[in-house]
């Protein structure tokens, strides 16, 4: 099967993550949620109101690769809940163009990704940056994506499913709001790799995407 690294890159409310864990799992590989690391780093700033590099530079970022466990710690208190709140949401796409801040947290994810891989073969790998920036060797990488409206409505059922008020109107916003800032920041913006295969998944529902990228991973293996 497939060792090494698998990249999953694509904007907010395709599924990245649910789908993520879910390879991963499937293939025994670990996992690692690097919007979560940004999103950290972003609640560490929100708190102490400090530079967004000198923060990521001092927290002590602890990001679990376990898929059925993907803990975050922050100075050793569990974050998980609060990163995925409104605030840090609203203000994370602004410290991740910091380009200090991306460094840092880079070099973090690229020794994760090594340890993991050393350890157990291979890792799933989700972000932004993955196949362009932090692993641009990845065995697979697969760019997803998925209409602006079908976004916002998975992202709406997961923030009321989290007991977060949200309205498909204002989470549409909030996901082009996101997307746009992504795309156009000048360090490591979001972008389709060149090598990358593309997977729309508007049409899918959680299965039909998992037995899509298995069928990739079956055909690369
Ligand atoms: O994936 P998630 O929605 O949790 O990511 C939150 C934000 O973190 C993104 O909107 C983006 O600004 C930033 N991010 C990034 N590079 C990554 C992962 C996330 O810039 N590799």
């Amino acid at each position: 099967d497939l060792r090494g690294v698998i990249a999953l890159d694509g904007p907010s409310g395709t599924g990245k993550s649910t789908v993520a864990r879910r390879l991963a799992s499937t293939l025994r590989s670990g996992y690692l949620d690097t919007g979560a690391m940004y999103r950290a780093v972003t609640l560490a700033v929100l708190r102490t109101g400090g530079d967004a590099a000198e923060v990521a530079r001092t927290a002590r970022l602890d990001i679990g690769t376990d898929p059925l466990d993907p803990t975050v710690l922050l100075d050793g208190v569990d974050v998980a809940a609060e990163i995925r709140g409104p605030e840090v949401t609203l203000a994370v796409s602004e410290v991740s163009a910091v380009a200090e801040v991306r460094r840092i947290l880079v070099d973090q994810q690229r020794a994760i990704i090594a340890s993991v891989v050393n350890t157990q073969g291979g890792i799933v790998v989700e972000g932004r940056d993955i196949g362009t920036v932090v692993a641009p060797d990845a065995e697979l990488k697969v760019y997803l994506t998925a209409s602006a409206d079908a976004r916002a409505q998975r992202r709406t059922r997961q923030d009321t499913a989290a007991g977060r008020t949200a309205t498909v109107e204002g989470t549409l916003a909030d996901v082009q709001r996101r997307d746009n800032y992504d795309s156009s920041r000048a360090v490591s913006p979001l972008r389709k790799a060149d090598d990358a295969v593309e997977l729309d998944t508007t049409d899918l529902d959680l299965a039909g995407v998992l037995t899509s990228l298995l069928a990739i991973v079956d055909s690369r293996g």
